[in-house]
């Protein structure tokens, strides 16, 4: 395989979004790739962009189709008590969010890497890394039923939380702090017309439902479930059934149904893993952090490490020294907890925690009625959903 100057280690919006951001400082990287492009293509995830990842994407080049197809949104809805409210974000704070697939920016991330002749290399196995702490990295893997070897200066590990970089640093180096939580997100892909325009954040006793969307023809619905829940066990009547009893509480409104045609359950967990780098390994994403779905975070943190990481390398390239390379981790922790808090405050305010804490349950309905009545609480909740602009 030969050599290169950054080895990257998965082709999810953190890889792909950094090779990108090295080829336009001329700066050669390879990403290496477990699944095929079809799976990283169609795999259905989260959906949010904060106007700095829209604006990321469109300066360096791939946001067309983003700002052709992405939906922009200027204020979301929180329904609980049979009521509904609107947080006006963009009134709050001059930016707003972009609802677009985050296969989609992988798929434009993916076509653009081809288009430059820039090597990915899919459907890679048996990927580890070696002497992390020397000046010539190498990651070995086999491909084809070949084995491979590719030596670097640096090694990217962006390869999501089952990865194999963070794995790679000695035992004792790094810290983790995480929290699990008792429930999990069925999430669902229907061909329905959304009913709105916004999404609709609801807390409700059944349990928290989230109305989002992809197109004009396209539903996006999550209902909070069990953590153990099998998918089986929800048929399409079931799903349809629990959204209407968890989102028709607002007289008037009703949702439009129609063909489910993906649905999954996906943990909700909190997770950081510090520090973000250890010698030559530069970890990025859901490889280093991972957040509950409920402050459409993940993606975002992905694209704000790699950014960091595009200037640092940058800086070294040029002879202008390691001092960002320094200081990455240090500089992404603060935006990765920050938004750590609003996931974990998001989540707790929405969620239905068991029948045992009556009173949380009257917590969450204050907090929500601080948020919908105070425009300071309302402006808090705003500015981080839409992404800060210095952390
Ligand atoms: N070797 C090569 N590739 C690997 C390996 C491995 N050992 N292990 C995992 N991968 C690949 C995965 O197949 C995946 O394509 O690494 C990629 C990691 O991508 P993501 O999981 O999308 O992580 P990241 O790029 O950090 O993006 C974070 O993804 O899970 C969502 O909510 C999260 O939106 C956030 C985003
Ligand atoms: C989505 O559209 O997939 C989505 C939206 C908001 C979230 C999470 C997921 O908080």
């Amino acid at each position: 395989m030969g050599r290169t100057q950054v080895g990257i280690v998965g082709a999810g919006p953190a890889g792909l979004m950094l090779a990108h951001l090295l080829h336009l400082r001329g700066i050669s990287s390879v990403v290496l790739e477990a699944r095929s492009r079809d799976y990283v293509e169609q795999r259905v995830r989260a959906g949010v962009l904060e106007q700095g990842s829209v604006d990321l994407l469109v300066e360096s080049g791939v946001g067309d189709r983003l700002q052709r197809e992405g939906l922009r949104h200027e204020g979301i809805e929180l329904r609980f008590a049979g009521e509904s409210h609107r947080v006006a974000m963009t009134e709050l704070t001059g930016r707003a969010i972009t609802v677009y697939g985050q296969q989609e920016v992988v798929k434009d991330l993916i076509a653009a890497r081809l288009a430059a002749g820039q090597p990915i290399v899919f459907e890679v196995d048996d990927v580890a890394v070696h002497g992390l702490d020397t000046e010539q990295p190498s990651i070995t893997f086999t491909h084809e039923g070949r084995d491979e070897t590719l030596t670097c200066d640096f090694v990217a590990g962006c390869d999501g939380f089952h990865g194999v970089t963070r794995g790679a640093v000695p035992a004792g180096v790094l810290s983790t702090y995480d929290r699990v939580y008792p429930f999990a997100w069925l999430g669902v892909l229907a061909t329905a017309p959304p009913a709105v325009d916004e999404l609709i954040y609801a807390n409700h006793e059944r349990g928290f439902a989230l109305y989002s969307m992809r197109s004009a023809q396209v539903s996006r619905l999550y209902l909070q479930v069990a953590p153990d829940e099998d998918i089986d066990d929800w048929s399409d009547d079931r799903i349809w059934a629990e959204l209407r009893a968890r989102l028709e509480t607002v007289e008037g409104w009703s949702l439009n149904e129609g063909p489910v045609i993906e649905k999954g359950i996906t943990p909700m967990r909190s997770f950081v893993v510090e520090p973000m780098q250890w010698e030559r390994l530069y970890l990025a994403g859901d490889a280093v952090h991972i957040v509950p779905p409920t402050g459409a975070k993940g993606m975002n943190l992905a694209l704000a490490d790699v950014r960091l990481l595009g200037d640092a390398f940058a800086q070294w390239y040029a002879g202008g020294g390691g001092g960002l390379l320094e200081a990455y981790s240090s500089t992404a922790l603060r935006r990765v907890w920050r938004a750590q808090h609003f996931s974990w405050w998001m989540t707790s305010m929405l969620h239905r925690f068991g029948d045992s804490d009556p009173y949380q349950a009257r917590l969450q309905l204050a907090q929500l009625r601080n948020v919908t009545t105070s425009t300071a609480y309302a402006r808090a909740l705003a500015e981080n959903y839409v992404g800060p602009v210095e952390v």
